[in-house]
């Protein structure tokens, strides 16, 4: 299949980075579509460990273009930050690296507007990773944004540059305004951060309808998860990009009609980090065990994340919102040493069953699970090559996964190594 989309399909760090950097070996071209330096994908490369954040997986890989697309929110310094970590030279990265001209740029006045706005909401937090994420899309929306392609002309950026901080200016406490609101710093500064990437910019679009023509094997990134969809998702308890495959073609540039396989990655539990409603968490000794066997701490702020069984439920609305054709089911090994494994099947509130999304934010808050237990293994899946060397109850398990959601797994990640992962079918 030439174009296939890799999703979270629960709330981020599914594990994509893995899964992507397997299919990235086959991959003409790699895109990141939305999201920013908020995502952290953990990579293996000659042995070595790559955490990206803003640059596409296949950015190793001397065969791969990688492009950054429009609905992408782009830290200049972070870029250039990532690009000096990976010890690639110039030359290559050059080859490899396109960043559509209208991804936005995040400045330092968001950094400062996303800590202050957090700080102000007190218990009411998003726990957001404090990259500046949501006000850099917030002035997107408010059309005070300065994208990448404004930089190719140094005056309209300025003129940019001046709309933004203007706009943000009294929001800020003075010493910091003065700090990140300066127009000409800002502007210079940003300009000579931009200097060697100006002449990559393009119509993320145009290139891979080319591609594509040309029969060209293409893989979209998504970062994040699906129930941290700025719509979609768990609201306000979201991130502020579209991280369903929907967000594919509105942060790219192309149509839905070019996009021919969707996969959907989960683990084979559940995690969340920030705040938001997670009505699988588990606050008990097994919520522990699943943290520390997982080592289930955020890539890009360390922060532990919660943990939890596995939401059918939540799943069943990920499916739908993404089209899945499949699922990718990671860390099925964090499970190994359990007597039996949770599985939420519906949740009950206020004497109602619900077995799908509830639509009243305060009854999802609510939200009690309704669990069916399965045996567990007790023993090692992570020598397992083929699903028929998995344990029997491990196959019983992914066996009624796919009946709940009526969706095949398609892959299992059984182990942090690349080649710790059992394909089923094909998938590009
Ligand atoms: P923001 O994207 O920094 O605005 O954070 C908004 C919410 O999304 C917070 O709950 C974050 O913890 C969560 N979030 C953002 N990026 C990721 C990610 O890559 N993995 C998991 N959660 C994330």
């Amino acid at each position: 299949m030439p174009s296939l989309v890799i999703i979270g399909a629960q709330w981020g760090d599914e594990g994509k980075g893995k899964i992507v950097d397997a299919l990235a070996d086959q991959a003409d071209v790699v895109v990141r579509f939305q999201g920013g330096d908020n995502a952290g994908h953990t990579v293996f490369h000659d042995g070595q460990k790559f955490v990206f954040h803003i640059l596409p997986c296949g950015i190793l890989r001397p065969r791969a273009m990688n492009l950054i697309g429009g609905g992408v929110v782009v830290n200049p310094t972070k870029l250039t930050e990532e690009l000096a970590a990976i010890r690639l030279p110039e030359s290559a990265w050059r080859r490899r690296l396109r960043i559509s001209g209208e991804a936005h740029l995040i400045l330092d006045c968001h950094l400062a507007l996303d800590q202050a706005a957090e700080a102000r909401r007190g218990s009411l937090k998003i726990g957001t990773t404090q990259r500046g994420i949501g006000p850099a899309y917030a002035d997107r929306a408010a059309r005070t944004g300065v994208r990448m392609g404004d930089s190719l002309e140094p005056d309209y950026f300025r003129a940019r540059v001046k709309i933004c901080l203007d706009s943000h200016r009294a929001l800020l406490p003075k010493e910091r305004a003065r700090e990140v609101c300066d127009v000409e710093k800002v502007t210079e500064e940003t300009l000579a951060l931009l200097k060697p990437f100006r002449d990559l910019i393009v119509d993320t679009g145009v290139l891979l309808d080319t591609a594509r023509r040309n029969g060209k094997h293409i893989l979209y990134e998504g970062a994040q998860g699906t129930m941290l969809d700025i719509g979609a998702g768990t609201y306000p308890y979201v991130t502020s990009s579209h991280t369903i495959a929907g967000g594919v073609c509105v942060g790219t540039g192309i149509g839905p009609h070019a996009i021919d396989r969707i996969l959907g990655v989960s683990k084979a539990y559940a995690t969340r980090v920030g705040e938001g409603p997670f009505t699988t968490e588990l606050h008990d000794a097994t919520g522990e065990i699943l943290r520390s066997i997982g080592g289930e701490y955020g890539a890009t702020t360390k922060r532990p994340r919660r943990c939890g069984w596995l939401d059918i439920v939540q799943l069943r609305r990920a499916a739908r919102l993404n089209s899945l054709d499949g699922l990718i089911l990671t860390k099925l090994d964090v499970l190994d040493g359990l007597e039996q494994i949770g599985v939420c099947t519906a949740y009950r509130c206020g004497g109602k069953r619900y077995t799908e999304w509830p639509a009243n934010p305060v009854d999802l808050a609510k939200a009690e699970p309704v669990y069916t237990f399965l045996p567990g293994w007790k023993q090692t899946t992570t020598g397992a090559t083929i699903f028929q060397q998995l344990p029997a109850s491990a196959r019983a398990y992914i066996n009624q996964i796919e009946h709940w959601l009526d969706l095949p797994v398609v892959m299992i990640s059984n182990g942090q190594d690349r080649k710790q992962l059992i394909t089923r079918r094909k998938v590009f």
